[in-house]
């Protein structure tokens, strides 16, 4: 019996949740997100920050913020100061209430949850936080579900500050995806946020590849990865610019490569990867767009359901969104719109819009589905 080589040398760093030691392409925003809370460290007890932190998925929204959690209490801590940082998920902790009592348990505090009102908690969050002098830093993941859910939230946030206006105790990290839940709450809210923003682009193919090579160099044996198959999974997940799908890819390649008993990660194990982990498609993405995007993405399914090929036309696209809107009632955008909503929607992800290569009817805006099938958007949209 010949021996085998393992592949893997520590597949835990594939795992989504592993934060890594180096982040290449996000030294620029990491700097940012730092000075931005310099204030905080240094003079924990009279300064605070509200900072918002948005980038579509998989753009390093989450593992910046875990990396800055660990950076900012270490350097409060040689200014001799406390900050004590809370990462909560909005999607998990629906509610103002369950963050406040998750902030009183992480200072080791436990409050009953039931009897008290909102503001007696906060009372005791922030009355517990300058006795303890410790300055508290919550980075409200995916924040646009709590405001969606709880619309004067946000401005309860921002307002902390003030609430507690003779020392400061409190600061926030509101990330996203875009800053469209801003916009949907009211201007008071707006005013009071100082408007400190880090944005993230998605990722290029090129940038992929670099977090790919660094990510595996640790997980995989040294040679056990062929470089054609960091660039194929970069180039697969550069459409959507993720480099949580881009991970997962190469992860998956991988455990293809183990089980065929393969001597190294090869581009076909990232192809058979690909075919077994369609990209995530994410209900929630829908609830921020407007009308017109509702309709026109309708009319994206409904081409798509009917046609054979994997792309339509905007043309195609356009001519059943004016349909669809004389069907409703509601007069359609002109073309430029058209145009503009097409764009967002691929920005966010949704569909896909590229240049058709010349030949096809001159040059024209090809619009494609990946994330998910027309039939299975055409039901989201009914629900929706
Ligand atoms: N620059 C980078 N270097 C190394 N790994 C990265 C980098 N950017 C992202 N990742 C990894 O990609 C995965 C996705 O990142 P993360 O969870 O931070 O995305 P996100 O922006 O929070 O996405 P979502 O909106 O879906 O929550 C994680 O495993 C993260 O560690
Ligand atoms: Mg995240």
């Amino acid at each position: 019996m010949s021996f085998r080589h393992p592949l893997f040398r520590n597949e835990s760093v594939l795992v989504p949740e592993h934060v890594p030691a180096s982040t290449p392409h996000r030294g620029v925003q990491m700097r940012a997100l730092e000075a931005y809370f310099q204030g905080v460290a240094e003079r924990s007890q009279s300064v605070s920050q509200t900072v918002l932190l948005h980038g579509p998925v998989g753009s390093g929204k989450t593992m910046l913020t875990k990396k800055l959690g660990v950076v900012l209490e270490k350097k409060a801590a040689s200014y001799g100061n406390r900050v004590k940082f809370l990462h909560v998920n909005c999607r998990i902790d629906r509610s103002l209430v369950a963050i406040l009592n998750k902030g009183l348990r992480a200072l080791g505090h436990s409050y009953p949850t039931r009897g008290l009102s909102f503001e007696e908690l906060l009372q005791a969050l922030l009355d517990e936080l300058k006795r303890d002098r410790v300055h508290l830093l919550v980075a409200f993941d995916e924040a646009d579900s709590l405001v969606e859910s709880d619309p004067p939230s946000l401005y309860t946030i921002t307002r902390l500050r003030e609430v507690a206006s003779d020392e400061q105790v409190f600061s926030s990290l509101l990330i996203s995806k875009t800053l469209d839940y801003v916009k949907m709450v009211d201007l008071s809210t707006l005013s009071s946020l100082s408007w400190n923003t880090v944005s993230l682009d998605p990722y290029s193919a090129e940038q992929l590849y670099d977090i790919l090579l660094s990510r595996s160099q640790q997980a995989f044996c040294e040679g056990c990865v062929d470089d054609g198959a960091l660039q194929m999974a970069a180039e697969l997940a550069s459409i959507y610019g993720d480099a949580r799908y881009a991970i997962e890819l190469i992860y998956r390649a991988g455990k293809l490569a183990e089980v065929a008993e393969a001597d190294k990660v090869a581009p076909e194990h990232v192809r058979r990867a690909k075919s077994d982990l369609p990209p995530e498609f994410r209900k929630e993405e829908l609830v921020y767009l407007d009308k017109h995007q509702r309709v026109m993405l309708k009319a994206i399914s409904r081409v798509l359901k009917k046609s054979d090929s994997a792309f339509a036309t905007i043309g195609e696209v356009e001519k059943n969104y004016n349909a669809l809107c004389e069907s409703l009632g509601l007069a359609p955008n002109h073309h430029t719109q058209v145009w503009n909503d097409v764009n967002e929607l691929a920005r966010k992800g949704i569909i896909e819009a590229q240049l058709s290569g010349k030949g096809f009817r001159g040059r024209t805006t090809m619009i494609g589905l990946s994330r998910v099938s027309a039939g299975q958007l055409d039901e989201v949209l009914q629900e929706a």
